[in-house]
C-alpha cells in the first residue's frame, strides 16, 4: 500500500473550509444514538501494539483522530481492516516505523505519544516525536518520561524526537512502584500499558480514574494481563511474558453524551440517549439537577426533562469524578442563556477558554479571570459567525447556535469531526436545523 499517498489524502480531507449552517431556536426531540468514545478507542488502537494475535475492537467512533491513528499503526506495518464501526488489528508484522511519514501523523494527533509504552514493552526501544503542545494548553509528558524512568528506560532527545531505550540486557522494562505527580489520563494509560509486559510488578499511585483508564484495563485483562484496581487511584500489575488477540468492545463516549444533553438543557427540550452509562456523567447530571433537569434512567438509556426557566450554577472543572474539563465549555454556553450568574473555573488545562470570545460576540455576558469565567445568564443569544478553536469549544459553539435567534455560522468543523461522529446528522434526526457546508 502507497501510504505516503494514503496519508496526504487523510490531511487533504481536512478542509479547513467546511462550517455548519444553523438555524437557531427549533425544539430537540427523540433519541440520540451515543457513539464509542473516541478517548477509550484512540488508546485501545495504541495497546494493539503489545499483541501478538489479532484484536477486534467493536463499537469504534468513524472519526478523523481514529483514522490518524489507523494510519499511525499501518506505518508501523501493523494489519488493519475497518468495516463500519469494527477495527480488525494484527500485529503479526511490525516494523519500527519510517521516522518522516511517523512524523507528521504523530504530530497530528497527540494521543500518538501514548504509543511509547506499548513499544518500548514490545521493541525495548522506541524513537517517537515529541508531542506539541495545543490551543488548550502546553500538554507536558514529564509524568509519562518520569515514570518509564522508573520502569528502566533513559531517554534522548534529537530534532524533536524522544528517544528511548530499556537500560537492562534483556531489553525487558522491570516493574516498580510509581507515584504520579498529577492525575494524567494519558500517563497512567501509558503505564498500564507498558506494564503489562514487565518483569515483575507495578504499582500506579495517584493514578487517573476515568472510565476510559478501566476500559484499557479490561481490554488488557482479556488479552492476558493481570491489572487490579483500574478506576482508583492505586493500580497493581503484575507483569506477563506476552499478550494475545481479544474481541473488545469500546464504551460509549461520556463526552459526547455530555454535549447532547447539554443541547437539550440549552434548547430546553427533552430527549433520550442510548446507550449512556449515567455513573460516567454523574458530576454533569448533578449539577444540571441542581439547574432544574430532571432525568430517567433504564436499561441503558438515559432521558433528560429541563424546565423552560433553567438556574445559573458553579462548577470547577477536575480529574475524574469531578466536572470534566471536556465539559467545560458546552456546560459555558448553557450558563450563557441561564438566570443568573455561574463561576466556572478551569483548573486542568492552562488555556480553554477560547470559547469565551465567541460566545461574547453572540450576544454572552462572560468575563475571565485567572482561568474562572463570570457567566451572567441572558434571555437569548444571537446568532452570528463564530470559528472555534479545538474540539470541545467547537461543541459549544454549535450548541450555542441551536439556541441562538436566527442564523448561526460555526467554522472550524475539521475540529468537531476530530471526535464527533455524524455531530450534524445526529442532530438533524432530532428536529435541529443544521446543515454541514
Ligand atoms: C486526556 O488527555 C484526553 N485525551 C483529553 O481529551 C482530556 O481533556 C484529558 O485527558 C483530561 O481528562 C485523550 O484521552 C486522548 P492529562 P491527556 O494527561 O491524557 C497535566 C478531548 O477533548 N500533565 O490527563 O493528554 C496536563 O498539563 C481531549 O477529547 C502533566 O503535567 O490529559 C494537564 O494539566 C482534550 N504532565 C493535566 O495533567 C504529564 O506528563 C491532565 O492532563 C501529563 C499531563
Amino acid at each position: 500500500m502507497d501510504i505516503k499517498n494514503n496519508v496526504t489524502k487523510i490531511f487533504k480531507n481536512f478542509s479547513h473550509k467546511k462550517y455548519l449552517k444553523i438555524e437557531g431556536g427549533k425544539f430537540l426531540k427523540g433519541n440520540i444514538e451515543i457513539s464509542g468514545a473516541k478517548n477509550s478507542a484512540l488508546v485501545l488502537m495504541a495497546a494493539s501494539i503489545l499483541s501478538k494475535g489479532e484484536i477486534n475492537l467493536f463499537n469504534v467512533p468513524q472519526i478523523s483522530d481514529v483514522s490518524i491513528m489507523s494510519k499511525l499503526l499501518i506505518t508501523m506495518g501493523i494489519n488493519i481492516k475497518s468495516n463500519a464501526n469494527q477495527l480488525t488489528i494484527n500485529t503479526k508484522e511490525i516494523i519500527i516505523p519510517p521516522q518522516d511519514l511517523f512524523f507528521d501523523l504523530c504530530n497530528a494527533l497527540r494521543v500518538s505519544f501514548f504509543c511509547i509504552g506499548p513499544i518500548l514493552a514490545r521493541f525495548g526501544k522506541a524513537k517517537i516525536p515529541l508531542p506539541g503542545g495545543c490551543s488548550i494548553g502546553s500538554r507536558p509528558i514529564d509524568e509519562h518520561i518520569d515514570s518509564l524512568k522508573k520502569l528502566g528506560v533513559i531517554f534522548q532527545y534529537r530534532n524533536n524526537y524522544v528517544i528511548a531505550k530499556v537500560i537492562n540486557p534483556q531489553k525487558r522494562l522491570l516493574g516498580s512502584s510509581i507515584n504520579f505527580k498529577c492525575k494524567s489520563v494519558g500517563a497512567t494509560e501509558t503505564l498500564l500499558m507498558a506494564a503489562s509486559l514487565a518483569k515483575g510488578k507495578t504499582i500506579l499511585n495517584n493514578a487517573a480514574e476515568e472510565p476510559e483508564i478501566v476500559d484499557l484495563a479490561n481490554m488488557l485483562n482479556l488479552m492476558g494481563a493481570r491489572i487490579k484496581g483500574a478506576g482508583s487511584e492505586c493500580i497493581t500489575i503484575e507483569g506477563v511474558e506476552s499478550l494475545k488477540g481479544c474481541d473488545y468492545t469500546v464504551i460509549p463516549d461520556r463526552i459526547e453524551a455530555g454535549t447532547f444533553l447539554l443541547a437539550a438543557a440549552i434548547t430546553r427540550s427533552t430527549i433520550s440517549l442510548f446507550p449512556c452509562e449515567p455513573n460516567h456523567l454523574k458530576a454533569l447530571i448533578n449539577k444540571l439537577e441542581l439547574c432544574g433537569c430532571k432525568f430517567e434512567y433504564s436499561n441503558f438509556c438515559l432521558k433528560i426533562i429541563p424546565n423552560q426557566i433553567l438556574n445559573s450554577v458553579d462548577i470547577t472543572t477536575g480529574p475524574f469524578p469531578d466536572f470534566p474539563t471536556d465539559l467545560q465549555a458546552p456546560f459555558m454556553a448553557l450558563m450563557a442563556t441561564t438566570n443568573g450568574i455561574s463561576k466556572i473555573k478551569e483548573t486542568v488545562f492552562e488555556n480553554r477558554m477560547h470559547h469565551v470570545k465567541e460566545l461574547n460576540h453572540m450576544g454572552a455576558k462572560i468575563t475571565v479571570k485567572n482561568n474562572i469565567a463570570k457567566v451572567i445568564g441572558v434571555k437569548k443569544l444571537q446568532g452570528r459567525e463564530v470559528t472555534g478553536s479545538d474540539l470541545r469549544a467547537t461543541a459549544a459553539l454549535a450548541i450555542a447556535g441551536l439556541s441562538a435567534n436566527g442564523k448561526t455560522i460555526v467554522k472550524g468543523l475539521e475540529h468537531l469531526e476530530r471526535g464527533y461522529e455524524n455531530f450534524s446528522e445526529k442532530f438533524q434526526e432530532i428536529g435541529a436545523s443544521i446543515l454541514k457546508k
